[in-house]
């Protein structure tokens, strides 16, 4: 199957790539502009394989997307170029509209007409599959059930209200178009190659300096961590089982609070990379909190395990000292980040210490 896949160069996308250049026959076109949180490296040993093509082109550009379909007559879709960080949906919400909801629009039109135009059998075979978050369907209190297909939309930050009308846009253009979309719902990633401006690359980098470490409001929220290569398998699975129409929650039953999660990077720290000046649980400082934060979210991936055969492997234990480790062991890609694209001040946490 010849698959374009857009966002391969960021966190979860290069792990989508990796897996289906390991792990399948499979032929990937990835469509990546190369924003900020884009990293060239997690796909860099595949440039030289035939198997695998990159193309520097923004969602945006409709004449180039429609270039592209074209010139590579793609089998499938896999749609996960996004904007992805909340906090920076709060400060500048602009790109979120042009990335999720634009972006998304120009593909699906792409995509539309290629389809339209395609013969039998390929048109029947053809497969679209959105990329999306937990975040669409709002937050959960204590007592409430995890988050199901069925659960109604309810997002509540600019990047979580951005994520849910690309998933109307998805659905409607399935209802009105015909063409065959699916759409998966994701929980929390975190793994190797984690841009570190999010909770656990930044929480990392930040203990193994020795500096502060913010955590927002009381650290009691919650969040169902799924390391990205158990999420990478069951995305591919997605694409050759899913079925058009049909919506897969993917998560691995790990919910911890944000605290448990800080605590825990700073025990595997100080066991393998011991401090003269002690435990690093001491660097944690409360921080004011996000605004709107999102109390809880969980997934029930019972659904997408038993249509799709698939099941994570990693308990959030194993998951989170596999990462800090490849933290540890990739200091050269991180480094270059912080000295090039973040100039140090966001490392620290955009709030003041309370
Ligand atoms: O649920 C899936 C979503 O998970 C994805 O759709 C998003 O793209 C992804 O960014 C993530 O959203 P979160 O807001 O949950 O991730 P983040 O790593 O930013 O924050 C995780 C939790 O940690 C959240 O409760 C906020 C908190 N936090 C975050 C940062 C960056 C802190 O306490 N301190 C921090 O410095």
């Amino acid at each position: 199957m010849i698959i374009l896949l857009t966002g391969g160069c960021g966190f979860i996308g290069s792990a989508v790539i990796r897996h289906l250049m390991n792990k399948t026959k499979h032929s990937i076109i990835n469509i990546d502009c190369m924003t900020y949180a884009a990293s060239v490296e997690s796909t860099a040993k595949f440039l030289k394989d035939s198997r695998y093509k990159h193309e520097q082109t923004n969602i945006n550009d409709l004449n180039s997307l429609k270039k592209i379909f074209q010139k590579y007559s793609p089998d499938a879709v896999m749609h996960l170029a996004a904007e992805s960080h909340v906090d920076r949906s709060i400060d500048g919400p602009g790109a979120f509209i042009e990335t999720n909801i634009i972006g998304t629009y120009n593909l699906l039109e792409a995509s539309r007409e290629y389809w339209s135009n395609l013969e039998y059998p390929q048109k029947d075979h053809f497969k679209f599959h959105h990329i999306s978050t937990d975040e669409v369907f709002g937050h959960l209190e204590l007592n409430e059930s995890p988050f199901n297909k069925n659960t109604p939309y309810n997002p509540r930050s600019p990047y979580s209200a951005s994520k849910a009308s690309s998933d109307h846009l998805v659905r409607a253009w399935r209802d009105t178009y015909g063409l065959p979309t699916f759409i998966t719902n994701t929980t929390n990633n975190y793994g190797p190659w984690h841009f570190p401006e999010k909770l656990i690359p930044l929480i990392t980098l930040n203990a193994i300096h020795g500096k502060q470490l913010p955590v927002y409001g009381d650290g009691t929220n919650i969040r169902d961590w799924l390391f990205v290569e158990d999420h990478a398998e069951a995305l591919v699975k997605a694409i050759e089982y899913g079925e058009p129409g049909d919506t897969y929650t993917i998560g691995a039953r790990q919910p911890r609070t944000n605290l448990q999660v800080v605590e825990a990077i700073c025990d595997i720290l100080d066991e393998i990379q011991p401090t003269p000046e002690g435990t690093r649980r001491q660097l944690i400082r409360y921080v004011a909190d996000r605004p709107g934060h999102d109390f809880r979210y969980e997934i029930d991936p019972t659904y997408a395990e038993q249509k799709l055969g698939w099941k994570a492997k990693h308990n959030f234990e194993a998951g989170i000292r596999k990462t800090i480790q490849w933290y540890l062991d990739n200091r050269m890609w991180w480094q270059k980040i912080l000295d090039q694209r973040y100039a140090g001040q966001r490392l620290g946490g955009k709030n003041n210490v309370r």
